[in-house]
């Protein structure tokens, strides 16, 4: 049998044709279960989707309806590849609440911060050529990172954050192997999938870190507008204007479906960020970019955020009072103080890879921690649940068909020992738009 017969498949013929890259894109098993998930009998703890029950669809509706009436020509025609010009404006003031202070001729608006990530990635990664990420990270991320065929390191992060000792060792390890560290990636409030956030001192100390070694920080801040306690974090960016790419999004903020996020970059990557941007996509949504910003120049966008945020808090709270409650011993979960997810650790030899069939089948359903990292070892005790997008009062029955779930678990490890099946994922999965 050719090579090509043994790889070749009659769904797909064109198997062999693909570009090497397509070897990082992978659609997870997991992503299978989970349209298990979907039904509406499971309660699902999986979800990282935003909650728009908060937003006041008819406002929204009849802006909309004013703008496509009134400036419907604009709205509706191609744009400029950098973005809209006042929506800039616009993000600049936004990103004084995270203490940045940027220009708008830096400002590139982007298809969503995922497609950010992308953007940034191409343009600085070759093959090979090593980014430097949080141990776990957003798996999204992760995608994008292996589509480039870039190699991904993890770095130790305890319950600060990314720890900035392992950062500067992890560095100076890739160089002593001949290779090129590009980027260090973070996601330093809310982080997706750990729930922490790093302290102002400890950014100083990454950032520090990274400019030390001259590695451009990629900071990921889409989740920045919803800590509970109302206080935007300061960015990394706010401190150092030529070493960071900031990534921002509306998508938590607003609402995912305008797939509206922005980079501010440093101005001489911003030109190439442009260019990549224009070859991607022409231009970003006219139509999304125009109603994000008629959202915010006529809509009261501070109370929108304070009902987001009061709607998160009570949902994380019913959660951590459900885990409390009904987890069995030993099991150990972050306390968010913003954004969507816990990371909950569970003890005694559990794989939650293994496990998440049994979980689905009992009607409930989480991410298992090996997801967000690039090899199959990492994470397997422990997992992301979500409080963003279950409804308030099915929370505590998903806790407690959780509970009954890791119980059952454990019985079956006391009796036959830990499972032998290892879980069988090869590299990050692409993201899936409702697991994000
Ligand atoms: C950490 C992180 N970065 C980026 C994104 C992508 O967001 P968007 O493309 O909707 O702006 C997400 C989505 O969940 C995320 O969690």
């Amino acid at each position: 049998m050719s090579e090509g017969q043994q790889q070749g498949s009659r769904l797909d013929p064109w198997v062999d044709s693909y570009a090497k890259r397509t070897e990082g894109m992978k659609v997870s098993a997991i992503r299978a279960l989970f349209s298990v998930a979907t039904r509406p009998e499971v309660v699902s703890l999986a979800g990282g989707m935003p909650n728009l029950a908060a937003l006041p669809m008819d406002d929204v509706g009849d802006m909309i309806g004013r703008l496509i009436k009134e400036q419907g020509e604009v709205a509706l025609q191609y744009g400029s590849g950098q973005g809209v010009t006042k929506l800039r404006e616009q993000i600049c003031e936004v990103m004084k609440l995270s203490g940045i202070e940027g220009h708008p001729d830096d400002v590139v608006v982007t298809t969503g911060s995922q497609s950010a990530l992308d953007l940034v990635t191409r343009l600085f990664c070759d093959p090979g050529d090593v980014v430097l990420v949080e141990a776990p990270s957003y798996v999204g991320a992760l995608g994008v990172f292996s589509a480039f065929q870039c190699e991904v390191v993890h770095v130790y992060t305890d319950e600060g954050g990314l720890n900035p000792e392992a950062l500067d060792e992890a560095i100076k390890d890739v160089v002593a192997q001949g290779k090129k560290p590009k980027l260090i990636y973070t996601i330093p409030s809310f982080q997706n999938p750990l729930g922490i956030t790093q302290s102002p001192e400890r950014r100083k100390q990454v950032l520090e870190v990274a400019l030390k070694h001259k590695v451009m920080v990629l900071e990921d801040d889409p989740y920045c507008m919803l800590g509970f306690d109302g206080v935007v974090p300061r960015a990394i960016r706010a401190d150092d204007a030529e070493g960071v790419i900031y990534l921002g999004s509306f998508s938590k903020s607003i609402a995912s479906g305008l797939r509206v996020g922005w980079a501010l970059a440093p101005h001489g990557v911003r030109e190439k960020l442009t260019l990549a941007s224009e070859s991607s996509v022409l231009s970003p949504s006219n139509f999304s970019q125009m109603t994000v910003s008629e959202y915010l120049s006529t809509q009261p966008w501070d109370q929108q955020l304070k009902a987001f945020r009061e709607m998160y808090r009570e949902r994380r709270d019913v959660l951590i009072g459900a885990m409390e409650e009904l987890l069995p011993a030993g099991c150990t979960w972050t306390v968010p103080e913003g954004g969507f997810f816990s990371w909950v650790t569970l003890p005694g030899g559990i794989n939650t890879t293994t496990m998440l069939p049994k979980a689905t089948a009992n009607l409930v359903a989480y991410v298992p921690g090996n997801g967000f990292y690039v090899d199959d070892e990492q994470g397997s005790d422990a997992m992301r649940v979500s409080y963003c997008f279950p409804p308030l009062d099915r929370i505590p029955e998903g806790v407690r068909r959780l509970a009954a779930t890791i119980e059952a678990e454990q019985e079956l490890i006391e009796t036959f020992g830990p499972s032998a099946t290892k879980s069988r994922k090869s590299g990050p999965s692409t993201p899936s738009p409702e697991i994000p």
